[in-house]
């Protein structure tokens, strides 16, 4: 069974530092949900704080409707995988796994049982009788799931879990714990830094700074409708042109609707620039939806799979492009030192303010 997941008003302060601000979310069962933010914006606080070891100063946990607060964590019904693993090296692997059903009383036979198969469930059985010092990261990395989901949590938290291992096995485990979300349908409280990931995994990201959330959204609104600049800068490349001061020097031709329904009492409206979502014009056909600019190519990259163009507006900002490498597509690159023509396609526009909520343009 999975559980649902109510915050409301989470506060932490250690000392005047504020950890928690007002963290309010509803996470649904089976839900695999994904905090993202720089170091220090307090998500590790907060799974510490659902899974019990940190207690807040403010506000409210509800597990379906439930209140749990003041629970201690063994009491939550809720599997946690810690930043850094946190196995006991003096312990075996099957003796680690089997750690939180001893701990809950469960007799010998049942812990031995229900350790082989939360390794089944990790690819480790046949590891059980080793050490951890025996074990290569990935390897470890996978126990600390299985001891997260031995006793059969409606919740699993898990702190960067990936963060140690390498591209290729990291790759290979995101793969891995997306389907063990599918087969196990607990809910997920998911961290990482790294962006990819996150859109790669979660139903939903959460992108908190400073220990407020600042914007939660499916993968796909949060990259292509990021609130602000600091989600937009944060999930993503991205360049931004200014849609106020066309006096700089960069003639942007946004049509009345576009500017309507996207500019239009947004405090410091930028327009955000993706780099696989600039098009590079080489007709002079006028097209009424799309956004067009000029720039100079700084550097045209081949990089196999795609190619990447570095260009100046002529207001001096600096947008990154990026093509695939089929035949007519490197045909229509500008040369080095040339000024060459880019346009995005109003559908593919977003603009977000310049200014973040709580601050003021200057
Ligand atoms: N026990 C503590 N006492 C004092 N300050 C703390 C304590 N635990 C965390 N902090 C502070 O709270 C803030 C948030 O820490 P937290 O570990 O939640 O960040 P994080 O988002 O997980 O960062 P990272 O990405 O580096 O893991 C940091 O400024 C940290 O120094
Ligand atoms: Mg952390």
């Amino acid at each position: 069974m999975a559980s649902s997941i109510e915050i409301a008003g989470l506060r932490k302060n250690y000392g005047s530092l504020s950890v928690l601000d007002d963290i309010s979310v509803s996470i649904k069962a089976g839900e695999f949900l994904t905090l993202l933010g720089p170091s220090g914006s307090g998500k590790t606080t907060l799974l510490m704080t659902i899974a019990g070891f940190v207690r807040p100063n403010a506000g409210s946990i509800k597990v379906d409707g439930r209140e749990i607060v003041t629970l201690a964590p063994h009491k939550r019904n809720i599997g946690m995988v810690f930043q850094n693993y946190a196995l006991f090296p003096h312990m075996s692997v099957g003796e680690n796994v089997a750690y939180p059903l001893k701990l809950r009383g469960v007799g010998r036979g049942e812990r031995d049982d229900r350790a082989k198969r939360a390794l089944a469930a990790v690819r480790m059985e046949q590891y059980a009788d080793r050490r951890i010092d025996q074990l290569s990261g990935g390897q470890r990395q996978r126990v600390a799931v299985a001891r997260a989901i031995v006793f059969e949590p409606n919740i699993i938290l898990m702190d960067e879990p990936l963060s140690a291992l390498d591209k290729r096995l990291r790759e290979e485990m995101q793969v891995e714990l997306k389907r063990l979300h599918e087969t196990l349908g607990r809910t997920i409280v998911y961290v990482t830094h790294d962006q990819k990931e996150a859109l790669t995994m979660s139903d939903r990201v959460a992108v908190l700074k400073s220990g407020r959330i600042r914007q939660i959204a499916s993968p796909r609104d949060i990259y292509d409708k990021p609130v602000d600049r600091f989600v937009a800068d944060f999930i993503g490349d991205s360049g931004f042109v200014s849609l106020t001061d066309r006096g700089r020097g960069v003639d942007l031709a946004v049509s009345d609707g576009f500017r309507a329904a996207h500019v239009t009492g947004k405090a410091d409206p930028l327009l955000l620039l993706r780099p696989e979502k600039i098009e590079i014009v080489s007709s002079p056909d006028a097209q009424p939806d799309l956004i067009r600019f000029d720039g100079v190519a700084d550097d045209v990259l081949f990089q196999g799979d795609l190619v990447v163009v570095h260009a100046t507006l002529a207001d001096g900002t600096r947008l990154r492009l990026q093509r695939g490498t089929r035949q007519n597509t490197m045909r229509d690159l500008p040369a080095v030192g040339s000024r060459f023509r880019m346009a995005i396609h109003e559908e593919d526009a977003w603009v977000v303010s310049g200014v973040q909520a709580g601050e003021h343009a200057p």
